[in-house]
């Protein structure tokens, strides 16, 4: 799957019934019959058929938010990568601070995901980043390296994998790291990356936490900024599509 800068991608969390995620999925998908980016949704798995249905003529990414580490089996309340990918999905978030933190999963289950996901054939966005308590203490960068050695399966390749590095503290608090901070970061992600994937220099690299239309430009055109993962602004169709435009995608 090629995905073309800016990658733009909305995670629903867990909003939406059916009538509102259609119509927002109606309204992005009258602007996105022809992306020159890569635009994704991640609605609530209840969502993601009748979603993958509305924007099916468009280029529109569909993608879940979690999936199980096995593919089927006793595992009440659980969806797998199997069932995603079924539904219309191309894509799933792994390992995101609200499952991370509130949750409880650790990098061990989130690779056991990774490895679900991709022999489903999904696209993975896995995510990684820092506490507040691990920033303020310096201890950032230690914390990134520990989350993606240990996501990371062995042996995997750069396809089909991008990274969202999405500072806990920025996410849903309106609070965002300086842009040279976000500039550094992801510069030393892609270092990170490139050590412990053969060709993975090459993997897209997202910032997520915060992200509006305010200062998505500005993050954009950061080097190494492949784009953004956009939480709460991606529940307005206006918001989401203008964060798009400004990272130069129409
Ligand atoms: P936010 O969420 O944009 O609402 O901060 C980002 C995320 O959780 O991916």
């Amino acid at each position: 799957m090629r995905l073309d800068r800016p990658v733009v991608f909305g995670n629903w969390k867990m909003n939406g019934l059916r009538a509102e995620g259609l119509a927002l999925a109606g309204t992005l998908a009258e602007r996105a019959v022809r992306l020159t980016g890569t635009l994704g949704i991640f609605p609530p798995f209840t969502l993601i058929h009748a979603v993958a249905q509305r924007v099916k003529e468009t280029a529109i990414l569909v993608g879940g938010q979690d999936c199980h580490e096995r593919a089927s089996g006793a595992y009440t309340g659980c969806v797998s990568a199997p069932m995603l990918a079924d539904s219309g999905a191309k894509a799933v978030i792994l390992g995101h601070s609200e499952r991370r933190h509130g949750l409880g999963e650790s990098d061990a289950l989130v690779r056991a995901k990774l490895r679900a996901a991709r022999a489903a054939g999904l696209l993975v966005v896995l995510c990684i980043g820092e506490t507040e308590a691990e920033y303020l203490a310096g201890a950032r960068s230690a914390r990134l390296a520990a989350q993606i050695d240990g996501s990371l399966p062995e042996g995997i390749g750069p396809e089909g994998l991008v990274v969202a590095y999405e500072p806990v503290w920025a996410i849903g608090t309106g609070r965002t790291p300086t842009a040279e901070e976000i500039r550094a970061t992801h510069r030393e992600i892609r270092a990170m990356l490139a050590k412990r994937i053969v060709g993975g220099d090459s993997v897209p690299l997202l910032y997520g936490g915060s992200v509006k239309p305010e200062n998505a430009a500005e993050i954009m055109a950061l080097g190494d900024v492949d784009g953004v993962l956009v939480g709460g602004a991606s529940l307005d169709a206006r918001s989401f599509w203008s964060i798009y435009q400004a990272g130069g995608g129409a």
